[in-house]
């Protein structure tokens, strides 16, 4: 299904269409199957969770939804730095979602232990495709330095691991993580990479025009293996394409 780039006028604008968007792709699935909407972290995400709550409340069969992660703070779940209580308090606290549907990366156990027990976990709620759990859809964030999920520059372990979720580290602040590796991100159905504002415009210019360094981004590749990426963003974050 290959590659697409979306452009919007505005973050906002952005934000409404991931949300309808997501209502029609959630309406295409049959009533015995389950849609499993991965989540990103950090910034972008809180006005689309927000945009979600606020237009998708009622338009969405929310029982039909499972919710995971592609990668969380190596923080408790009410810690200020967790992508969970980021997505709790824009999003899951306002739709009618049972919490059984709802599946935490554990931030506050041991990284490898961890990212054993969530990559079995999401190998059992989430069909394989090609041997690999295959996401409905899998929602990610671009880094200034080009990251995303929570694999970083330079780390190949979680960029080429064989293991749906490793242990990575940031190299700024060196918090751990635990984050979807490049393999499971690659078997989603769909994948949306989302970015806006100037700071993120080089990046997205030196993934797409393959500009010098631009292997040595790790959202470089990501690369559908049999999936659809589409690449959201904002006027001002595609203003280098
Ligand atoms: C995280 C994210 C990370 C994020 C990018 C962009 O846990 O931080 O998963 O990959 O998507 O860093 O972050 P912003 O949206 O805050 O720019």
């Amino acid at each position: 299904m290959g590659i697409s780039i979306k452009i919007l006028d505005s973050p906002d604008d952005l934000a409404q269409f991931f949300a309808e968007d997501l209502v029609s792709r959630i309406k295409t699935i049959s009533s015995d199957k389950s849609f499993s909407l991965v989540l990103s972290g950090g910034s972008t995400p809180q006005r689309i969770f927000r945009k979600m709550a606020a237009t998708a409340k009622e338009s969405i069969a929310w029982e039909k939804v499972q919710i995971f992660w592609g990668d969380e703070r190596c923080v408790g779940p009410a810690h200020e730095d967790s992508n969970y209580k980021m997505a709790r308090e824009n999003l899951l606290d306002f739709i009618p979602l049972p919490s059984s549907n709802v599946f935490r990366i554990y931030g506050e156990a041991d990284p490898q232990v961890e990212a054993q027990r969530y990559s079995n976990m999401f190998s059992v709620y989430v069909p394989s495709y090609l041997g690999i759990p295959s996401a409905s859809l899998f929602m990610l964030g671009l880094g200034e330095d080009g990251h995303t999920a929570s694999i970083f520059p330079g780390d190949s372990e979680s960029l080429h691991s064989d293991k749906l979720f490793t242990a990575s580290v940031h190299p700024l602040n060196k918090q751990k993580r635990i984050t979807a590796s490049m393999k499971l991100i690659n078997n989603a159905k769909t994948i949306i990479i989302l970015a806006t504002g100037e700071s993120k415009a080089a990046k997205v210019a030196e993934i797409y025009h393959h500009l010098p360094g631009w292997e040595l981004l790790p959202a470089s590749w990501v690369v559908p293996v049999h999936g659809e990426l589409i690449w959201l963003l904002d006027r001002a974050a595609a203003s280098k394409l």
